[in-house]
């Protein structure tokens, strides 16, 4: 079984703050660093950083060489990352002195997939294989019907949540990850319960996995529903948590992990990538969420 996940790869230019800028302020950072980001980039190289082969497709621009030398120091294949005239995508990425963030994105390359580049990079997978996507490149309604065709197992996380969510079928959906706020906006509902009992309808045939930040995460199938508590950490940046733990939950399900013992391997992956500032480069080795 192969893992292929098309996403985003981005720059991620994250500030300091003591606090998250208000319409009409202008306030000074106190420090400005230059990460490697991306849902998609991320969630990769935590799937590898979990021992887990993945292939990562996805458009850069010249000025986002290093995401692929980081793909390839991380053990993600980087074979179906193409350089374009397009500059890479990029976020401005606001964090607080209490790990809080508020992200801006740019697209840039992200959004330039065409049908004929998802065709080709689709014939190298079949059948059984997981289709990993996100919401920040083009055409993902196309992708999961034609993941869907090819037979492959299509994990969506809709971040961020927009209308080109709603132009997806999402009843060919596999397994849903998603944090309460994309839970909210896609079921009209404000409470977990609400949010997991109206997924089951919508969509009875999908796993849901709900990340609730310091609440804890929820799993749901047809079977059964499972609940793991968050740890309490000191949260230095919280971005890239929830990719950090997209990456090993699907690297549990991969090795047969039961729900509750993914839920709890993702979870302390997370933990340990709050503790650190910036992105891809906060998500941890397998070895330190074993020991951790
Ligand atoms: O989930 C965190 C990521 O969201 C950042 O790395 C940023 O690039 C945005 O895509």
């Amino acid at each position: 079984m192969k893992v292929l996940n098309v996403g985003s790869l981005n720059i991620d230019h994250t500030y300091q703050l003591e606090r998250i800028v208000a319409p009409g302020e202008t306030i000074t950072s106190k420090q400005m660093s230059v990460y490697a980001g991306g849902k998609g980039l991320n969630q990769s190289i935590a799937i590898a950083r979990a021992g887990i082969e993945v292939y990562h497709a996805g458009k850069i621009g010249i000025d986002g060489q290093f995401l692929i030398e980081l793909c390839n120091d991380s053990g993600v294949n980087s074979t179906f990352i193409e350089t374009g005239v397009i500059p890479t995508g990029n976020a401005i990425i606001q964090v607080t002195s209490q790990g809080q963030n508020s992200i801006i994105l740019y697209p840039g390359a992200n959004r330039s997939l065409d049908k004929a580049w998802i065709d080709k990079v689709l014939t190298e997978f079949s059948k059984g294989d997981i289709l990993l996507l996100q919401n920040e490149v083009n055409l993902i309604d196309y992708l999961i019907i034609e993941g869907k065709k090819k037979g492959m197992n299509i994990f969506l996380n809709p971040s961020p949540y927009d209308e080109y969510i709603d132009k997806c079928d999402l009843s060919l959906v596999n397994t849903f990850l998603m944090n309460e706020v994309e839970g909210a906006q896609i079921t009209g509902c404000y409470d977990p319960e609400c949010i997991l009992t109206r997924m089951k309808n919508l969509y009875p045939q999908a796993k849901v996995v709900l990340t609730l930040g310091q609440d804890g995460v929820y799993f749901q199938d047809k079977e059964q529903r499972v609940y793991q508590p968050a740890r309490t950490v000191k949260a230095v940046d919280t971005t890239g948590a929830g990719d950090t733990f997209t990456g090993y939950y699907i690297a549990a399900v991969i090795e047969g992990k039961s729900a509750i013992e993914a839920l709890t391997f993702a979870t302390n992956a997370a933990a340990l990538a709050v503790m650190k500032a910036g992105a891809a480069n906060a998500i941890p080795k397998r070895h330190d969420v074993e020991k951790y």
